[in-house]
C-alpha cells in the first residue's frame, strides 16, 4: 500500500527521552527501552510504536506490567489515559541471522546498526518516524574478550565491569534525534585517533574505528575528515558540537555510509586506502562520502526531515555541501565534469524511465527505494541553481537563516526555500516546480545573426517530457548560463550573462555583434537539463578550442563525439575528422591541466549513446564507438604515445597533479590498447607489473580485460592471487571483467556467479558484479536474453536475503520501452517472474511492478 505525503499528520505522540539497555548477543540480544512518552495535543490517540521481526517479552506502564496492548499490522498499540506515562517494552533479536543489514546486524565478528530510514522499528518498539526526536540514553553490556569496544551516539559517560567476564558502557546524546540516526557498535576493534579544535576552541577526540589489519589504511580518511570539519566552519560557518566524533568501517553494508549523531557508520570502501590497494577514484570517495557524513551533522541531524518524503532536504543540500567541498580540494572543473557525468549516467536514466519522481516524491511503498539519483544528485542540482539565482552573498545568508531558524527542528524543502527567498527577496514560486515536477528539461537553443544590423538572436525553448503519472507539466525557471563568441577572431563578444528562462519560449537579442557568433550555452551546466542546440560540428570544434568555461569546452567535445557516434551507430557509417582534429588539438594545448584533458578526450560512454537514440541497439552503438575509439587510437598514435610517457616517474602521491597525470596516462592506455598496435598488451602488462599503485595497476588490468592477449589471462590471476585476503580489491576484480568489454562478458559473468569467492551475502561483492553486468550495455542487453535472464535469477536469490540491495539492482531490467520488441518482450517476461515470485519484498515488487506498467 503506497503512503501519500498529502496523508502527513503530526505524531500524536512525543517521546522526549528514551533509555535503551542492550545485553548484546549475536544470537539473542535483548533490548529494554524505557519511553517518556507525552501527549500531543490530539486527545484519544492510542500510543503506536513500529515494530519487525521482534520477539515481545514483556510491556510495562508506569513500572506496572500489561497484557491489555495490541498488535495491528507490525504496530503495537497500548490505549493510554492521560497525557504523560513512562512505557518499558523488553524484546528479544537475532543480529547474527540479520541478513538484511537493518537494524542491529553482524558484520565480521563485530556487532553494528543501519537505521535509515525504518530499521530502528526492527532493534526495539519506537514510533519510527523522522519528526519523533528524543534524547537518548544508551548502556550497553556484552562479553569483553569478544567486544572490547562499546559504542554509540554522544558521548561516553561511564563504563565497567559487569562480572562473568562481561562489561558495560554507557553513552548519552544530548541532542534531540529522530531513532534513524541512533547507532551503536560493539566489537574488537583497533582505532586511529586524533583531534580537531573547533574554531570555539572545543577540543574533539577524533576516531576511525576498524580491524586491526586495516588500521594503517585509515590516515587518508581521518584526514579527509579534518578536512571537513575545517571547511564547514568557513564555508558555512558550521561547528561540530559533542566532544567526540567516531567512525566506524564495516564490510557488509547496504550502501555508502551513514550519519549517525557522533557516531558515523561507513561501508569499509569508503575509508580504507593505501596506494596499493586503492586508486585515486577511491582517494577521492572516500573524502567525498567522509564530507558528507560529517556535513550531515548540521544538514541532516541538527535539522532533520519531517518526513521521508522531504529526503532531498538533507540529501540534496549535502551532496551539493560535499561537492563544494571536492571542489575546493583539487580541480573545481574536473570535479564539475565527474558529477555531471555521475547525473547523466545515474539520474537521467531514471528521469527518462517508468521509476522516475520528483525530488519531492508524492507517494512511496518502500522508502528505501527512493534513495535514488533522484533524490541525491538532481537535488543537489536544485539547490545549485538556488546558489546560482541568489549568488554567492545571498546563498550564505540563507543557508545562515536555515539552519538558525531551523536547529533542532524536522523540516521541510518548503521551509529551506522560504528561507532562501526570505535572505535574498528573490521570488522562488515559480522554482518550486523543480520540486514537484519528474523528468529532465529540454531546451531548444539556436542563434541567428544579421551581420548588417550586427546583431544576434538567441531563440530558446523549452520542453517538458511526460513522466508517469504527469502526462502534463508546467514551465520551469531554468538558470542558464550564456556567452557568445566570435567565429572569425575567437574573442568573446559579451560578457557571461544569467538568463532565467521562465517562459515556455523566449528571445535575446544582442546588438553590437560584428562576427558570426558561436553560443556557448548552460555553461558551467547551471541547469540539469539536455540542450537540443543546432550548432554544427565547425562549431562545437570551435568551442572545443576556444570557449574559456572548462565546462563548457568539455560539453563541446562531448557533444560533438555524441553527434558523431549517433550518426555512426544510425546510419553505420561515420566521418571521423571533426572529433580527431579536436582531440588532437586538445592533446597538444600545453595550457591544459592533464586532469581537464583526460576527460575532455574520452568517448561518451556506451549507454550515455544509447541515450540518445529513440530505440536502443547496444551492437551498433559498441561498433560506432569501438571504431572511432580506434580511429583515434591510430590517427593519433604519436600523441598518445608521448600523453602515454608525460606522466613523470616517482612513487605514488595522491595530489591533483600526480592525479592528472595518473588519469590520462589510463585513458591513453585505453586508445593503445583500441588502436590495435601489436605491442599494446605488452604495455598495458609492463604498467600493470612495474605500477607502485592501485591506480595504474586497475588502469591496465582493464585495459588488459577488454583484449584477448595471453596478458589478459596472467594479469587476472597475478591480481586474484596477490590480493585473495581483500575483499576490496577483489571486488574490483569481479568488477572489471563484469565491465570487459569482450564477447563473452555475459558467458564469463555467469561463470563468477559460481565463483568459491562470489557471495550475494555481502553488497558490495554483489554489487560489483551484478551492478557492474547491468551497468555494461551491449553484455547485459544479449539478444538472447540471456543477461536478462542471468540478473532476473540472482535478484529472485538476493530478495530472500536482503532485499534493499536486490532492489537497487533491478532497474537496468526496467528499460525495456527503450530497446526493440524482442529485447523489451524478453525484459517483461523476467520482470513478470519477479513479480510472480511468493514471499517477494515490498521493495522489488515496487521497482518491478512500476516498470512493468
Ligand atoms: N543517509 C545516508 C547517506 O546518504 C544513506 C542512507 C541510505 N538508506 C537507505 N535506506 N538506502 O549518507
Ligand atoms: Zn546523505
Amino acid at each position: 500500500a503506497a503512503i501519500r505525503r498529502a496523508d502527513y499528520r503530526p505524531p500524536a505522540w512525543a517521546v522526549p527521552d528514551i533509555a535503551l539497555d542492550f545485553d548484546l548477543d549475536p544470537a539473542a540480544t535483548i533490548v529494554t527501552a524505557r519511553l517518556t512518552v507525552a501527549r500531543n495535543g490530539v486527545a484519544d490517540e492510542p500510543l503506536r510504536l513500529d515494530g519487525e521481526a521482534l520477539e515481545l517479552l514483556t510491556v510495562s506502564v508506569d513500572g506496572i506490567a500489561i497484557d491489555d496492548w495490541r498488535m495491528e499490522g507490525d504496530q503495537l498499540v497500548i490505549d493510554l489515559p492521560g497525557d504523560a506515562h513512562t512505557i518499558e517494552t523488553k524484546v528479544r533479536i537475532a543480529p547474527d541471522r540479520n541478513t538484511q543489514l537493518m537494524g542491529l546486524y553482524a558484520s565480521g565478528g563485530n556487532l553494528c546498526t543501519q537505521c535509515e530510514a525504518e530499521g530502528f522499528r526492527r532493534i526495539t518498539f519506537f514510533p519510527d518516524r523522522p519528526d519523533v526526536l528524543s534524547r537518548y540514553l544508551v548502556r550497553l553490556t556484552a562479553d569483553k574478550a569478544r567486544f572490547p569496544v562499546l559504542l554509540a551516539n554522544g558521548d561516553p559517560i561511564a563504563a565497567g565491569d559487569a562480572g562473568d567476564g562481561r562489561h558495560w558502557a554507557e553513552w548519552r546524546d544530548p541532542f534531540p534525534k529522530p531513532s534513524y540516526l541512533f547507532a551503536l557498535v560493539a566489537g574488537d576493534l583497533a582505532v586511529n585517533r586524533g583531534e580537531f579544535v573547533t574554531r570555539s576552541g572545543r577540543t574533539v577526540q577524533l576516531g576511525i574505528w576498524v580491524r586491526q589489519a586495516d588500521i594503517a589504511r585509515t590516515e587518508h580518511a581521518l584526514h579527509a575528515l579534518k578536512l571537513s570539519m575545517a571547511w564547514d566552519e568557513q564555508v558555512y560557518g558550521r561547528e561540530y558540537d559533542l566532544n567526540v566524533f567516531n567512525i566506524v568501517a564495516v564490510d557488509d553494508f547496504n550502501f555508502g555510509a551513514m550519519e549517525n549523531k557522533g557516531l558515523n557508520i561507513f561501508n569499509s570502501r569508503y575509508i580504507l586506502a593505501d596506494p596499493d590497494t586503492a586508486t585515486d577514484y577511491d582517494y577521492d570517495a572516500i573524502a567525498a562520502v567522509v564530507a558528507h557524513e560529517y556535513f550531515h551533522n548540521w544538514s541532516g541531524n541538527r535539522i532533520t526531515c519531517r518526513d521521508w518524503f522531504q529526503l532531498s532536504l538533507k540529501e540534496g543540500f549535502t551532496v551539493y555541501r560535499d561537492q563544494g567541498f571536492s571542489a575546493d580540494q583539487g580541480s573545481a572543473a574536473v570535479k564539475r565534469i565527474e558529477d555531471v557525468r555521475g547525473l547523466r549516467a545515474a539520474q537521467f536514466p531514471e528521469d527518462a524511465g517508468p521509476l522516475a519522481h520528483p525530488v519531492r516524491p508524492d507517494s512511496y511503498i518502500e522508502i528505501s527505494n527512493f534513495y535514488t539519483a533522484t533524490i541525491y544528485n538532481k537535488g543537489a542540482e536544485l539547490i545549485r541553481m538556488m546558489a546560482t539565482i541568489l549568488g554567492p552573498q545571498a546563498f550564505r545568508a540563507a543557508t545562515d537563516l536555515y539552519f538558525e531558524r531551523f536547529d533542532g527542528t524536522a523540516a521541510t524543502c518548503e521551509d529551506f526555500v522560504a528561507c532562501m527567498e526570505e535572505a535574498s527577496g528573490i521570488d522562488l514560486g515559480q522554482f518550486r516546480r523543480w520540486y514537484s515536477q519528474a523528468g529532465t528539461s529540454r531546451v531548444a537553443a539556436s542563434i541567428a545573426h544579421d551581420a548588417g544590423e550586427g546583431r544576434a538572436t538567441i531563440r530558446l525553448a523549452q520542453h517538458q517530457p511526460p513522466t508517469p503519472g504527469q502526462p502534463e507539466k508546467a514551465a520551469m525557471v531554468i538558470p542558464l548560463k550564456l556567452r557568445l563568441f566570435g567565429a572569425e577572431t575567437g574573442r568573446a563578444l559579451t560578457d557571461e550573462q544569467l538568463f532565467l528562462l521562465k517562459d515556455p519560449a523566449a528571445t535575446i537579442v544582442v546588438d553590437d555583434v560584428t562576427e558570426r557568433p558561436v553560443l556557448s550555452i548552460n555553461r558551467g551546466f547551471s541547469a540539469p537539463v539536455v540542450i537540443d542546440s543546432d550548432r554544427s560540428a565547425a562549431d562545437l570544434a570551435f568551442l572545443a578550442r576556444h570557449d574559456d568555461d572548462p565546462f563548457a569546452r568539455y560539453e563541446a567535445m562531448q557533444q560533438l563525439m555524441l553527434d558523431t557516434l549517433v550518426a555512426a551507430a544510425i546510419e553505420g557509417r561515420a566521418d571521423h575528422d571533426a572529433v580527431v582534429d579536436a582531440v588532437a588539438d586538445t592533446l597538444a594545448n600545453p595550457d591544459l591541466d592533464p586532469a581537464f584533458v583526460a576527460e575532455a578526450v574520452l568517448l561518451p560512454s556506451e549507454a550515455f549513446i544509447g541515450d540518445q537514440l529513440a530505440i536502443v541497439d547496444p551492437d551498433a552503438v559498441f561498433h560506432a564507438r569501438e571504431a572511432l575509439r580506434r580511429d583515434l587510437g591510430k590517427r593519433l598514435a604519436d600523441q598518445w604515445r608521448s600523453a602515454y610517457a608525460a606522466a613523470p616517474d616517482g612513487p605514488y602521491a595522491y595530489t591533483p597533479a600526480a592525479k592528472g597525470h595518473r588519469r590520462l596516462r589510463a585513458v591513453a592506455l585505453g586508445y593503445i590498447a583500441a588502436s590495435g598496435a601489436a605491442d599494446a598488451a605488452g604495455l598495458a602488462f609492463s604498467l600493470f607489473e612495474s605500477a607502485d599503485n592501485m591506480t595504474d595497476r586497475q588502469g591496465a588490468l582493464s585495459a588488459l580485460a577488454n583484449g584477448d592477449a595471453g596478458e589478459r589471462e596472467a594479469a587476472l590471476d597475478i591480481f586474484y592471487n596477490r590480493y585473495a585476503d581483500n575483499g576490496l580489491v577483489l571486488d574490483k576484480w569481479f568488477q572489471t571483467q563484469a565491465l570487459s568489454s569482450r564477447d563473452d562478458t555475459g558467458d564469463v559473468v555467469r561463470q563468477l556467479a559460481e565463483h568459491p569467492d562470489f557471495t550475494l551475502a555481502n553488497p558490495n561483492r554483489a554489487r560489483s558484479l551484478l551492478g557492474a553486468f547491468g551497468a555494461n550495455q551491449r553484455a547485459f542487453n544479449a539478444a538472447d536474453g540471456s543477461g536478462y535472464r542471468f540478473l532476473a535469477d540472482q535478484l529472485i536469490a538476493l530478495d530472500k536475503l536482503n532485499p534493499q540491495t536486490a532492489a537497487k539492482l533491478m532497474p537496468p531490467l526496467g528499460r525495456w520501452r527503450r530497446f526493440d520488441p524482442n529485447r523489451a518482450a524478453l525484459m517483461r517476461a523476467e520482470l513478470e517472474r519477479i513479480v510472480a515470485t511468493p514471499g517477494l519484498s515490498k521493495d522489488l515488487f515496487e521497482q518491478a511492478s512500476k516498470s512493468l506498467d
